[in-house]
């Protein structure tokens, strides 16, 4: 056990762990923040991103002492108010079912927006891929991203 310094959603949180401890587990079980979920705990459902400086990332696949000093946002910090573009569109778009793997498509939605502020079709399915829904929500996310690229370009 060791003590890192991870910063998250902007705020330094002081936590006890081993090294190589995945990430995911300090941030819902250390820092309490349980918006992000578990799925597979091995990097092929998505369930887990964050992002961890600006990029999309599998937080059950980084360790704890590769995340130390790297700045993670999780579905907590995205926006004040649940007012990220992303947010705003999948609200509009009624875009969960059950909800379990909307936290990880926003997330990658998000910073798949921040690169590519117009994405087609083919760059959405490239970007999404590794996020899995088990209710089959993909074409709801697809035309919620398209919506939030023309919110975050100023359309209504
Ligand atoms: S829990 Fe991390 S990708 Fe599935
Ligand atoms: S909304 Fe149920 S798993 Fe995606």
């Amino acid at each position: 056990m060791a003590t890192f310094a991870l910063i998250v959603n902007g705020k330094t949180c002081q936590i006890d762990a081993s090294p190589d401890m995945p990430l995911l587990w300090a941030i819902r079980e250390q820092v309490g923040l349980t918006g992000t979920k578990f799925g597979c705990g091995a990097a092929h459902c998505g369930a887990c991103t964050v992002h961890v400086d600006g990029k999309a990332v599998r937080s059950c696949n980084v360790s704890v002492l590769e995340a130390t000093g790297k700045r993670i946002t999780t579905i907590e910090g995205l926006s004040d108010r649940t007012d990220h573009p992303v947010q705003k569109a999948w609200i509009e778009i009624d875009v969960p079912q059950c909800g379990y793997c909307q936290s990880g498509q926003i997330m990658s939605a998000a910073a798949l927006l921040a690169e590519k502020p117009s994405p087609t079709d083919a760059d959405i399915d490239r970007a999404m891929s590794g996020n899995i829904c088990r209710c089959g929500t993909y074409t709801r996310i697809r035309a919620a991203i398209h919506r939030a690229a023309q919110m975050k370009k100023g359309g209504a």
